[in-house]
């Protein structure tokens, strides 16, 4: 069935009627038959029994029971909105991607989200936030999943398990409930000092942004696109606010968690209401697609590592407007399905271990939690465009499929649906060359530096940034239990700088270490303040 429609009116027809569960004046039961009361029990007398036989009770009573679905595994807590993405064709060059044509307005979905807390957790806390995009676009659905830095915790995904198991609240007590204020955070992030970057970026102010429209977006890895002529180039991709990137001081964010734990929601859905319709321009970084995959010496498939914009500057090619709030925020916001692996022609991947381990992940954990392999079906995750696969069967399908033979060739439907060649819109994945290799359970050699761009970041920041990084780092670290874990990020503070290192020790009335290795020798980069961003860029 197609995609949802609406009338100017706001009224639900064809396929999106069909869906819609309240129709016709009287209350009914699942069945459509009608009721004429659903506020008493059947029983055997007014003051009897309740009888089994009251099938409306069970039916009634069962179908609440089953309300919850799991939430999500990370990312639990989201806000959503409708919008357009208008491509500047500024991208056509490096993409044949149907969507960066010029002019192609493709509508989106896109979902903001704290990383650790549960679904019922305050917004405004000290986290990395989810900032995912869905593209429906004519060749079939794209999804960004990008968060609001543009670094990742960690380089491969066979640990992932283990960092979120660290960040989550303890499992004896169940406390914290969504910060990093905690003796296994700050114990995973020590003893894997590949963390250090994104932990920096987490205690400086983009890990209390002020509002979700204030917010960058990135999509952390190094994607791979493809022209036309099958030229590819690397890039990075970069989401920058109109509003420009706004931060809550931690008093404020206090405050608000407790005066309004749902302040980031409610900002964004009233902005939406009130016709201020939140925009970023989405933006690429370019880099050749040498064999290396390195820029300047920075190792591209290393996801806790950033390109200066200084280095390769962001290049806008459309801009995003939200401009319509979810109306039911089970359907849409709960149900929605992102993926790293929903990819359009003209967009690829690239040989990023982490980015390797989410193609697996996305897909598994959705069986579970959307209950069965059919989550594409469900409305909000449908393509905008034709779908005519050989998928059948399974939990929650909602298609009845014609014909006998769903495989191909077949000479039993009357055809089969038809294989698209190269030239007509098909997705091929790059010819990569794979270097001759001897299988390994390793990191390379240019993974290896974890302390040259956090110092970059710690360099670039403004005095005021630096009181608050201070800030932060003093008052997390000082919920920690263990001295040793507090000593070891101590150390892992000395490799960065000396002087946020001592200050640091001083707040928490530790010594302060030397450094293990020495401080790199690096530039700063303008760019990663927030102080050269706060204005609106109109
Ligand atoms: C969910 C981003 C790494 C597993 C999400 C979401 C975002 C996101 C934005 C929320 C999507 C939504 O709003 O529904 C990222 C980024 C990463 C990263 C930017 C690194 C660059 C990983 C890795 C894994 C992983 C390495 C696993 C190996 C998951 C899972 C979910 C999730 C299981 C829940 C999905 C669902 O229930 O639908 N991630 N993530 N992520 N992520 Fe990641």
């Amino acid at each position: 069935s197609g995609p949802d429609t609406m009338s100017p009116t706001g009224q639900a027809t064809g396929a999106a009627q069909a869906r819609m569960a309240q129709s016709g004046a009287h209350l009914t039961n699942a069945q459509g038959t009608r009721l004429h009361d659903t506020d008493h029990s059947l029983k055997a007398g007014p003051r009897g029994p309740v009888l089994l036989q009251d099938h409306h009770l069970r039916e009634k009573v069962m179908h609440f029971d089953h309300e919850r679905i799991p939430e999500r595994v990370v990312h639990a807590r989201g806000a959503a909105a409708h919008g357009v993405f208008k491509s500047y064709g500024t991208a056509a060059t490096v993409s044949k991607a149907a969507f960066l044509a010029a002019g192609a307005e493709t509508p989106v979905f896109v979902r903001f989200s704290t990383v650790l807390g549960s679904r019922g957790s305050a917004d405004t806390v000290r986290d990395t936030r989810g900032f995912a995009t869905k593209f429906y676009t004519d060749e079939g659905v794209f999804d960004l999943v990008g968060n609001n830095m543009p670094v990742f915790f960690i380089q491969d995904a066979i640990k992932f398990p283990d960092i979120i198991h660290a960040g989550k609240p303890h499992p004896d007590r169940e406390i914290p409930q969504a910060q990093s204020a905690h003796d296994t955070f700050w114990d995973f992030v020590t003893l894997h000092t590949e963390a250090t970057h994104h932990t920096l970026w987490n205690m400086s102010d983009r890990g209390i942004p002020r509002s979700y429209r204030m917010m960058e977006g990135f999509g952390v890895h190094t994607f791979r696109l493809v022209a036309a002529d099958g030229s590819t180039t690397l890039v990075k991709f970069h989401w920058k606010p109109k509003l420009g990137v706004h931060s809550l001081v931690w008093e404020e964010a206090q405050i608000a968690g407790g005066v309004d734990p749902d302040f980031h929601r409610r900002d964004l859905a009233d902005a939406i209401e009130a016709g201020a319709y939140p925009e970023w321009e989405l933006g690429i970084q370019t880099f050749p697609d040498t064999p290396d995959q390195t820029f300047e010496g920075i190792d591209l498939l290393d996801a806790t590592n950033l390109v200066p914009e200084e280095l390769a500057p962001v290049q806008p090619i459309g801009l995003l407007t939200l401009n319509r709030n979810p109306s039911n925020y089970f359907a849409e916001t709960e149900q929605v399905a992102f993926h790293v692996g929903h990819l359009v022609p003209g967009i690829d991947i690239t040989d990023d271990p982490l980015l390797a381990g989410r193609l697996f992940s996305y897909l598994d954990t959705q069986i579970t939690r959307l209950a069965g392999p059919n989550f594409s079906q469900i409305p909000i995750n449908r393509p905008h465009s034709p779908v005519n696969d050989m998928l059948r069967d399974g939990f929650h399908q909602d298609a009845v499929h014609r014909g006998v033979a769903p495989y191909r060739p077949n000479s039993l439907d009357g055809g089969c649906p038809f294989l698209a060649g190269a030239d007509t819109g098909a997705y091929i994945e790059t010819p990569v060359r794979v270097p001759e290799a001897t299988k390994v359970r390793e990191a390379p050699e240019s993974f290896s530096d974890h302390f040259s761009q956090p110092r970059r970041f710690w360099l670039s920041m403004s005095a005021v940034e630096r009181e608050h990084i201070i800030g932060a780092y003093t008052f997390e670290l000082g919920k920690c239990y263990e001295q040793a874990v507090k000593e070891r990020a101590l150390q892992v503070l000395a490799n960065i700088d000396g002087e946020l290192c001592a200050r640091v020790a001083e707040g928490l009335g530790l010594p302060a270490p030397e450094p293990t290795v020495p401080p790199a020798d690096v530039e700063p980069s303008p760019a990663l303040s927030q102080v050269g961003q706060s204005w609106p860029t109109d």
